[in-house]
């Protein structure tokens, strides 16, 4: 059967680091408030130049050098972002012309957080499909531009950046000793809209928009619903959570990743943690992690590796691959 195989990875930050103390000046906060309730120590912002579609080109060049291939070999890109450079045409697009192919076709997947989860699944689909044979999956944002800087209670928590995978169409035997995606599971639930949103659109208000954030609302949600996901996606394969090599989490908050991790039984030293270096990039979060996990050796080919993410809307999802 065809698997889809991970067969490189990369990343892109923008340059500028924006630490908490230097948030210490911009709003009433501490290090000390950002760093316990949530792990983040500094994030990086973009600056002039600097975009989503620009960000999600230099890490899909990273990826297509890492896995030795160049643009001409891909045949369908996808870009989760909820922060794309115009309303449209779609980021995967700009990406597409960024790399300078013409070929194939890229559209953007919008599930906020879980946006990587959801493109990776969809990916999957369209390699199982035989409608792709390499797929770039991308996970862009620059959430830094739909904050509201004044609001110290969601302005401290997200930062920029992009990472992506290249995927490639391999023959496996359908067990569970092949390399590629075992199992996927997404989730939604948009009765719980208010909890996390941006207060603007194009057909409502016409506007951008400022990310709103009822936290402690969304943080009694979430290691359940992550958890949910995990051990459906445990139920699918046979897989259970010693098995698992990594876990690589969505990077919104410490607290909510070791709750998490915790619940399922996974031990600390086996989950990628980021949030310290990056905050909440979003759709970012999980690719960056990836190819940080990846680039420093820790997660190794054969290896077993948990994605899970949840975000606005709700969105939930979980992938389990072997690297
Ligand atoms: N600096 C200092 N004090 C602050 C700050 C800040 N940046 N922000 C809020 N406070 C204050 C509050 O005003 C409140 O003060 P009060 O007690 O006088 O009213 C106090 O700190 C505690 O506020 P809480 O909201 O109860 O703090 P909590 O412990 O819940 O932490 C946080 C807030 C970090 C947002 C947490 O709820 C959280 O992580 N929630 C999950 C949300 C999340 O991660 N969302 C990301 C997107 S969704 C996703 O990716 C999963």
């Amino acid at each position: 059967m065809i698997r889809s195989v991970v067969r490189g990875f990369g990343a892109a930050l923008p340059k500028r680091v924006l630490s908490n103390r230097e948030l210490e000046s911009m709003v009433e906060t501490s290090d000390e408030w950002i760093v316990q309730r949530t792990g983040i120590r500094q994030r990086y912002i973009a600056g002039e130049g600097e975009t989503t579609a620009s960000l999600g080109a230099d890490a899909a060049r990273a990826a297509l050098a890492n896995a030795g291939l160049s643009a001409e070999d891909v045949d369908l890109i996808i870009c989760a972002t909820s922060t794309p450079d115009n309303t449209f045409p779609a980021t995967a697009v700009n990406i597409q012309n960024r790399l300078g192919i013409t070929h194939g076709f890229a559209f953007d997947v919008q599930a906020v957080c879980s946006g990587f989860v959801y493109a990776v699944a969809t990916a999957d689909l369209y390699i199982r499909g035989g409608m792709a044979k390499r797929v770039l999956v991308i996970g862009a944002e620059t959430f830094s531009r739909i904050l509201d800087w004044t609001d110290r209670t969601t302005c401290v928590l997200f930062g920029d950046g992009a990472g992506a995978i290249v995927l490639e169409a391999q023959e496996g035997q359908g067990g569970l000793a092949d390399r590629g995606i075992l199992t996927s599971q997404l989730r939604s639930d948009g009765s719980h809209k208010e909890k996390l949103y941006v207060d603007g659109g194009p057909s409502t208000t016409g506007t951008v928009g400022h990310l709103r954030m009822e936290g402690r609302e969304v943080f009694k949600h979430a290691v359940g619903m992550i958890t949910d996901v995990i051990e459906q996606s445990f139920e699918a394969t046979g897989i259970s959570a010693a098995d698992v090599d990594w876990l690589v989490p969505h990077q919104a908050n410490k607290r909510i990743i070791d709750g998490s991790a915790k619940k399922l039984g996974i031990p600390p030293e086996k989950v990628v943690v980021t949030v310290d270096q990056h905050g909440n990039t979003s759709a970012a979060s999980i690719p960056l992690a990836l190819a940080t996990a990846a680039a420093d050796g820790r997660i190794k080919r054969g290896d077993l590796v948990l994605l899970e993410a949840m975000g606005g809307g709700f969105t939930w999802g979980a992938v389990l691959l072997r690297w």
